[in-house]
This record gives structure tokens, C-alpha cells and sequence, in this order.
């Protein structure tokens, strides 16, 4: 099915880089105008430059309320509405267990990993209720259903399991409005992404590590940033328009286990 997002326009964040910048081309690809977001500059110029008219790339810093009624603006300036927002910006650091994490780093983490799509989907909620509904797909991670194996991702499971009821808040609430906006939240198992390999490239022995991982998960391999953006596409196509509060497991079988 081609155009399965034809006349809609979406903001992505973290669209620099990996599922991002996979979920910019997808869309677009699909039809969409993209404002694509990030604090990376450059990366985000580059993404939107590769998609042409249809992208634009907007400075984002997903924390920062200010950015995001400004992102908001600018969208519908240059495109006339939002119909959806994908919120994918995230980060990660080593060292992330109980005893380890320090105030400093548990504060910086929660800041983009939560409340930088807390305010996402605040702001998607408030643009889109004015014309008639719309979709917003939150990044979670299976890090929100299963801690990591060796208690080394303490602020970002406590994000990540955040993200999910958030998410289901605010698709509870939208329905009880009759917003006709949708909220949902996928989880990823591990992707082929500078996030996805920086955890095994600080190991010792990355090639263990990474083989390690991969037997993580039964079907053998690390996901594709594609094959989450596939999954976001859907959920922000009318497709899965009786699809809300809902959670997508997209991760090689890491949690059937
Ligand atoms: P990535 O590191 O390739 O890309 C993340 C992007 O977010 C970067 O372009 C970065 O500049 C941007 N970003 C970071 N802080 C920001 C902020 N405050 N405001 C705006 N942009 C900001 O990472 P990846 O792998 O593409 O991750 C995307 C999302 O998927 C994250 O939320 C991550 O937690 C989640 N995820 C990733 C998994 C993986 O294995 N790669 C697994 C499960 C979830």
C-alpha cells in the first residue's frame, strides 16, 4: 500500500539519527510532510535535506517547553496543520545501576527520556485537538516491560516504564474528550543504532557482548531502525484507527521469553 500517509503532517524527534531518521523517510516516503526535530543540527539538516520539499528541519530540544510551542508554530506555518507526532528522542549512559547512578545523571536522563515526550505529547494533544484528531506514537522500550539483565539501566528503565503509562493516560484522556487523538507506545528490542551498539562498544569485549545480545533475542539478530519505523507508520496511519492506548512489542521475541 503506497501513501498510507497522503495530506498528513507529522513531527518526529531525535530525526538526526537511527529510528528517527528512518521514521523521517518513511513517512515521507509515505506521503507526509515531516518537521523533523532533533538538538542535533546538522544530523537533522541532513535528514530533511535527503527527503526534500516535503521535510523541514526544526532545532528541538524535546525538555524545553519553549521549543516545542515553537516546533508546533513552525509546523503549521509552513504546513498548515499537525496530524501526528512521533517521539523518539532518547538517550542512554553507562554506568546506570542503583548504587552508580548519581542524582545529577538520574535527573538528566528522566528529563529527555520523560518528560521530553511528556511534553511531546502535551503539545501534540493541544495542536491536533483543533483539527479533529490525529496519532501520537511514543518510543518506549522493552527496558519498560523487563529490567536490563544486569541491573546496569536503572533511570532509563524507570523512563522508559514511565513512557508507557503516560501514554496510556493520555490516550484514556483523549478518548473521554472525544479528541478522536490516538496514543500509543512501541517498544523496541535492540536496534542497529549508535544507541543501540554504544552499550557493547564500551564492553570489553564488544563482540561477545554483541553476540550476547543477539541471543537476547530468539529470532537471531538486532532490529532495523526500519522495522520500527514501520510500526510507527502504521500506528500513525488510519490503519489503527481503533488502535489506542495500546503497546507494540517490536523486539525479536526478547520478551516471549
Ligand atoms: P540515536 O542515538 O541513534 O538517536 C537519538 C536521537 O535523539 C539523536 O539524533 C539525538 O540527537 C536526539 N536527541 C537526544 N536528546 C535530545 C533532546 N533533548 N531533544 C531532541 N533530540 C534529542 O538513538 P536511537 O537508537 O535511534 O533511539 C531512538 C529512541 O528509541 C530512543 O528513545 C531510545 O531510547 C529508543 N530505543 C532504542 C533502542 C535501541 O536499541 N537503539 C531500543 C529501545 C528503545
Amino acid at each position: 500500500m503506497a501513501n498510507r500517509l497522503s495530506d498528513k503532517v507529522i513531527i518526529v524527534t531525535g530525526g538526526a539519527s537511527g529510528i528517527g531518521a528512518a521514521c523521517a523517510e518513511v513517512f515521507a516516503a509515505e506521503g507526509a510532510s515531516v518537521s523533523v526535530c532533533d538538538i542535533n543540527e546538522q544530523g537533522g539538516l541532513a535528514t530533511a535535506n535527503r527527503l526534500g520539499d516535503r521535510a523541514t528541519f526544526l532545532k528541538l530540544d524535546t525538555s524545553q517547553e519553549s521549543d516545542w510551542v515553537n516546533a508546533v508554530e513552525s509546523t503549521v506555518a509552513q504546513f498548515g496543520a499537525v496530524h501526528g507526532v512521533a517521539n523518539v528522542a532518547g538517550i542512554a549512559h553507562t554506568d546506570d545501576n542503583v548504587e552508580a547512578c548519581t542524582p545529577a545523571d538520574w535527573s538528566r536522563l528522566l528529563r529527555v527520556n520523560l518528560d521530553g515526550v511528556f511534553l511531546g505529547t502535551k503539545h501534540g494533544v493541544l495542536a491536533m485537538k483543533q483539527n479533529g484528531g490525529g496519532s501520537i506514537v511514543n518510543i518506549s522500550s522493552i527496558y519498560a516491560v523487563v529490567a536490563d539483565p544486569f541491573g546496569e539501566a536503572v533511570s532509563y528503565n524507570a523512563s522508559k516504564g514511565g513512557v508507557r503509562l503516560l501514554s496510556k493516560s493520555a490516550a484514556l484522556h483523549c478518548a473521554r474528550e472525544g479528541y478522536r487523538i490516538r496514543v500509543n507506545t512501541i517498544h523496541p528490542g535492540f536496534i542497529d543504532t549508535p544507541m543501540g551498539t554504544m552499550t557493547l562498544k564500551s564492553d570489553a569485549d564488544p563482540a561477545a557482548e554483541k553476540q550476547a545480545t543477539i541471543d537476547r533475542h530468539p529470532i537471531g539478530r538486532l532490529g532495523e531502525p526500519e522495522e520500527i519505523a514501520l510500526t510507527a507508520l502504521y500506528l500513525l496511519s488510519d490503519e489503527s484507527a481503533f488502535v489506542t492506548g495500546t503497546e507494540m512489542l517490536v523486539d525479536g521475541g526478547y520478551t516471549a521469553v
